[in-house]
């Protein structure tokens, strides 16, 4: 299974350079109000600090994350600190879709290199996009994950959005969200009151027996004193089969003093562990905890869905062969041509190697 998600990932690359999308292959798509912290999670997520985040609305363009786990080389000596003094493995690289030949090693480049791409697109001010960033990591440091990062659900517009910006972002999540192969983290903050969550709303409306939706409760070290997630945390409050996991993510406070992301991780341990109330319930806390969850769902989750995936995968395949003859008789395009011959040769290629990994990986299956 190990390998599976590698090939997963590889596929979706080469779908995504030729522009065709009729593979929904499984990801992870997290979902919640403006500023609940799903920027946050996904950088804990990662490790790293590489998002623009923050109070108001920094994400305005979906964030295609793909993490590909990659071995530390032995040679490899410490991990040198990067400008905002997290320590970063040297073999860590990233790599944007739309700037194909420039590899970032430098976290601090990559988030400006999002703001740049997104303004691009989606201007300046406060307007948001539906076409996503495409953006890989691959680092000893990341579990093998898919990530999809949203402009939070917003209810009132603000700078020159339009008046219909609840509309384009309630569109632009459920885009992604009602995708059957989408893992749904619907993060909810713990100091506003669940019944009013809106990822969960959104979440139930297309996941309604909650097969595939997993709860994330942020801000725990914001409640007032005396109060807790307990009874959330445990399933007692809102029933979701997959169940919650409590996070405690940078303030607003630590960002401004870019307090390196590998203090908070620390420091969010430290946190549940030494708390009276949710030490007694270790497997629903923290980022460590959030990851494996994530990581095997993901796993289990491919692994239902590869008969329809195999299917898509034989038509693409036998629908390219049959572009290929035609312009095997209209000689004069010898572009088109090399594309879809290039694009078979590609296709073909990662069909076989994903084949291969299910079939090396069926007896792994429980
Ligand atoms: P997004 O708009 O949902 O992507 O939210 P962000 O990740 O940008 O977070 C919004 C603000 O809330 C930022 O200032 C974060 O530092 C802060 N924040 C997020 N999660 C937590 C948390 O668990 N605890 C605290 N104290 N602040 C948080
Ligand atoms: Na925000
Ligand atoms: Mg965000």
């Amino acid at each position: 299974m190990d390998k599976l998600i590698p090939t997963v990932n590889k596929l979706q690359d080469v779908f995504n350079t030729v522009g065709q999308d009729q593979i929904d292959l499984p990801q992870i798509v997290v979902v919640g109000s403006q500023s609940s912290g799903k920027s946050s999670v996904l950088e804990n997520i990662v490790g790293r600090d590489f998002l623009p985040r923050g109070s108001g609305i920094v994400t305005r363009r979906p964030l295609v994350l793909q993490l590909v786990n990659v071995p530390r080389s032995a040679s490899s000596g410490a991990d040198s600190p990067d400008k905002t003094g997290s320590t970063i493995a040297p073999e860590t690289r990233a790599q944007f879709l739309h700037l194909p030949d420039k590899v970032f090693t430098d976290m601090t480049e990559v988030r400006r290199e999002i703001e740049r791409e997104t303004d691009r697109l989606a201007g300046t001010n406060k307007g948001i996009m539906k076409a996503p960033i495409h953006l890989r990591i691959s680092s000893p440091d990341v579990l093998s994950l898919t990530l999809v990062d949203l402009p939070g659900i917003t209810k009132i517009p603000v700078g020159d959005q339009p008046s219909d910006i609840e509309m384009q972002t309630r569109n632009l999540v459920f885009e992604y969200i009602s995708k059957p192969n989408s893992i749904i983290v619907a993060i909810s903050p713990a100091n506003v009151d669940i019944v009013n969550s809106e990822s969960l709303k959104f979440a139930r409306e297309v996941d309604p027996k909650g097969n595939r939706t997993i709860g994330v409760i942020t801000k725990i070290d914001l409640m007032d004193r005396g109060t807790n997630s307990l009874d959330i945390l445990t399933g007692r409050v809102y029933p979701l089969r997959l169940g919650f996991v409590g996070v405690v993510n940078r303030s607003q406070e630590d960002t401004v003093a870019n307090k390196p992301i590998t203090e908070s991780l620390s420091a969010e341990q430290e946190f549940f562990r030494s708390h009276p109330v949710y030490r007694t319930i270790q497997q629903h806390c923290g980022t460590t905890n959030l990851a494996k969850v994530l990581n095997q769902l993901l796993m289990h989750h491919i692994r239902d869905h590869l008969p329809s995936i195999k299917t898509k995968i034989n038509a693409l395949i036998s629908q390219t062969e049959q572009e290929l003859s035609s312009y095997g008789r209209m000689t004069t395009d010898n572009d088109s041509i090399s594309n879809a011959s290039r694009l078979l040769k590609l296709i073909t290629l990662f069909a076989t190697e994903f084949h291969n990994s299910i079939d090396g990986t069926a007896s792994e299956m429980p």
